[in-house]
Order: C-alpha cells, then structure tokens, then sequence
C-alpha cells in the first residue's frame, strides 16, 4: 500500500511516586549538579507497591482508546524488559484489563529499550498489510539497577501508548529507516536478577556504534540526509546521553542540528528518569508538545537496546499535531506524582515479591489499574474505580 502510516495518537503515563534526584545525590554524598547537569535528570520515577509496567501501560492505552476508539484495533503489542512474567504477556493482561474484544492478538517483544521502535515497526508491517487494521503498542518499563551503584540516579518508571494507524494525525513515519545490531554486553539483566548490569563506559560506545551504524544504513538505504531532517530525537537512558548522541551524528555527518529541539525533546524524560523503551516516545510527546512550526518537517527518532540494536526511524510530522490539552495532561501527570523520602524510595526499591505465597497490594495508586497481589502464583490485577 502506498498509503502513509505512523502514529495517530500517543498518551504518556507516569508513576504514583517520584524521588527529587538532589534528595538522592545529598544522601549519595553527590554534588546533586552531577545529577541535574552531568547526567541531565532532575527526577526519577518510583512505583507504588500496586504498580508495574502491567499498570502503567494499560493506564496510558485506557486514555489513549478513550480518545481514539477502538474501531479496527485487532493487534496490542507490548514493548518491555520489565516483563512481569517470563510467559505470560503484559499485553494480554492489558487486552483483558482494558476488556477488549477476544478478536484482538496480543503479544509482548525484547530487545532492552529497542523493543518499543520494533514494535512500532511491527505496528507498520500489519497495517500496511490491511490499512483499516490498527494496532495498539505500549511501551512500558521500570529502570531498577542497585541501590548506591553508579546506575542508581538513571532508574525511572513511565509508559507510552502509541496508535498505528493509516493517514496518522500525528507522525507519518518513513519506510527507509537504518538499523544496527551487534553482540555486546554492555547491560543486561540475568533471570534470576531484579536488577539490571551494566558496565557505564562500555553501553556509551555501545550506543555510539548503533547511532552511526543505523545512520550509516540509512544513507545507504537512501534515507534522509541530516540537511532533511528538523529535530532527532534520541532514547534517553539519562538525557545528557541525547545531548552526547547528537555531537557524535554531528561530527560524523558535518552537520549542526539545533540544540533547542534538544532540550525541547528532553522536558519530560528529565523527570521520568529511564523509560527505557519508553523512553524515545517520551522523547517525541516532549518535542511534539514544546515545539512549534513543525508541521510538515521530517524529524529522525533513534532507538537503541543494549546488548545491543539500533534503529535510526525518520517520519513527517502532520499539521495539527500540537494538542495543547495532551500537554496540559501530561504536565498535570508528573507534576501530581507524590514525592517520596530517599528512605522511602529504598524500602520500595528492596520490597519484592515472590510468587510462593498470596500477597494483597496496600491500595496507593489512583491509576485507572492496580496490581492487586499474588494469587497462587498468578498476579492479579483490577479497576480501581
Ligand atoms: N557537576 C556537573 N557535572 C558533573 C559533576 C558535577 N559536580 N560531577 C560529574 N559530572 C559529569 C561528568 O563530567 C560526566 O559528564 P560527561 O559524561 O559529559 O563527561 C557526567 O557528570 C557523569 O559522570 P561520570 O561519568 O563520572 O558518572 P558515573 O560513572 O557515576 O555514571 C553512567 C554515569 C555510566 C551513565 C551511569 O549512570 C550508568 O551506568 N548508567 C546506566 C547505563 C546507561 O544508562 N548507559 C547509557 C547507554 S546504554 C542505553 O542507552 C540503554 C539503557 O537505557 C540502559
């Protein structure tokens, strides 16, 4: 089909809780100027005792669907590598939360923080297919590396859905886009770990590598060249990353794209902290939001995974695209996250449960879903209105 697919909508959902990265770098004996302008975080997402990325993604679906309907909707993907199950995908228990009809598939994909642009691909793939198909993709994620460790400031908590569809109001993403995959280890998180590895140094060069092996694959798969291109927006483990992915394609390319639409694209990952896949949309809802004059600009989104792959997508923005009250909802949502004490933070960082005997959840989060607890080994999730 010759017609052009993309985004049509996206809602972005944040946690109940979120730690003032200066109260953290104060009990870290860290200058908190590390923090804010060396990494670039000012917050980081924490989730209550009832929320996962189960809860966070069919939070933000349910206000997405509630806007668009659900009319040609026959696919859900879920993008994460904070699955709450290693069977079982998020993206049926969204399905079933969201009470979606059974004509729907629903699956799950990983590939580290990748997952959500392959998905999004995927979304492409079918409706190009069927153009009146449109698919639901969350991307969803918790970022948990060790308490004290040098990742402990790039944790966060966030999701975005995301509405595949034909003649999208939003973005009308390009066919040609570059990827990058090679073996590396530079973060991972073993079965039986809670929390990720990382070796810091090693995932900077890493995401160096498939920033300009996806780039390169674009030029040669005879893509937009960087005098095309308005804005990139880049996935934002921590959004000096974005600022450090954009000198090196500016070194590699010789051209100078505007740092403005840098931090533009920058405004909310500053305070969700990792989304890991998430972390890209958040990207682009942050610039389609405090960006004007885009309509008709072509922008580049890169993607990067650990372990490790790249996608260097680019796509046209559509007129219309500024929707104040999605901002004004997104702005309202991390501004009523309840701050919690670097104590507090802990004890929820360190509370984990096993699947070996029944739990409740305390209620906490006013979220449209909660995760209720352990039942006989199943979690269970509810409405909590
Ligand atoms: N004031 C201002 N800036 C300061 C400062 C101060 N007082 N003290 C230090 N800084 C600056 C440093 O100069 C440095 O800046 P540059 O990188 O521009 O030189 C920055 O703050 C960070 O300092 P360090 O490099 O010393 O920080 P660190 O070693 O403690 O940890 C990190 C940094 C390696 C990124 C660590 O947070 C980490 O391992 N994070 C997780 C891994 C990660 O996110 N990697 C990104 C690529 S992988 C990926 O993208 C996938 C994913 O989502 C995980």
């Amino acid at each position: 089909s010759s017609a052009s697919i993309g985004i049509e909508d996206l809602e972005l959902a944040a946690s109940h809780h979120v730690l003032d990265l200066g109260r953290l770098a104060e009990a870290r004996g860290v200058d908190p100027a590390k923090y804010t302008r060396g990494i670039g975080l000012d917050e980081m997402g924490v989730v209550a005792a009832d929320e996962d990325v189960v809860t966070l993604g069919a939070s933000a679906a349910a206000r997405l669907l509630e806007r668009t309907g659900t009319e040609g909707l026959r696919t859900v993907l879920f993008a994460t590598e904070s699955g709450v199950d290693q069977s079982k995908s998020g993206a049926v228990i969204v399905h079933g939360l969201l009470g979606l009809p059974s004509s729907v598939r629903s699956v799950e994909l990983k590939q580290a923080c990748y997952a959500g642009a392959a998905a999004v691909q995927t979304a492409i793939g079918i409706v190009a297919r069927r153009p009146q198909e449109k698919v639901l993709v969350i991307a969803a994620d918790v970022a948990r590396y060790g308490l004290g460790t040098s990742g402990e400031p790039t944790q966060g908590a966030g999701a975005v859905a995301l509405l595949i569809a034909a003649d999208p109001a939003l973005l009308a993403i390009d066919p040609v886009s570059g990827v990058y995959s090679a073996d590396v280890d530079d973060f991972w998180r073993p079965n039986d770990s809670t929390t990720a590895l990382v070796n810091g140094r090693l995932s900077i060069s890493a995401y160096k590598n498939a920033l300009l092996g996806a780039w390169d694959d674009l030029q040669a798969q005879g893509g937009p060249g960087v005098d095309e291109l308005e804005a990139v927006v880049y996935h934002q483990p921590f959004t000096k990353m974005a600022v450090k992915a954009q000198r090196f394609l500016d070194q590699h390319t010789g051209g100078r794209l505007d740092p403005e639409a840098l931090e533009q694209g920058a405004v909310y990952d500053r305070r969700l902290g990792n989304t890991y896949t998430a972390s890209l949309w958040a990207g682009l809802a942050a610039l389609l939001d405090h960006r004007e004059g885009l309509e008709g600009r072509r922008i580049g989104l890169f993607s990067y995974g650990s372990g490790s792959a790249g996608e260097m997508l680019t796509g046209t923005v559509q007129p219309g695209y500024a929707r104040p009250e999605r901002a004004a909802a997104t702005r309202a949502a991390l501004d009523a996250r309840v701050p919690v004490t670097v104590e507090e933070y802990e004890e929820l960082h360190e509370r984990l449960l096993g699947s070996d005997e029944d739990v409740e959840t305390p209620r906490v989060t006013t979220a449209p879903f909660r995760f209720a607890g352990v039942q006989e080994g199943a979690r269970k999730y509810e409405a909590t209105a």
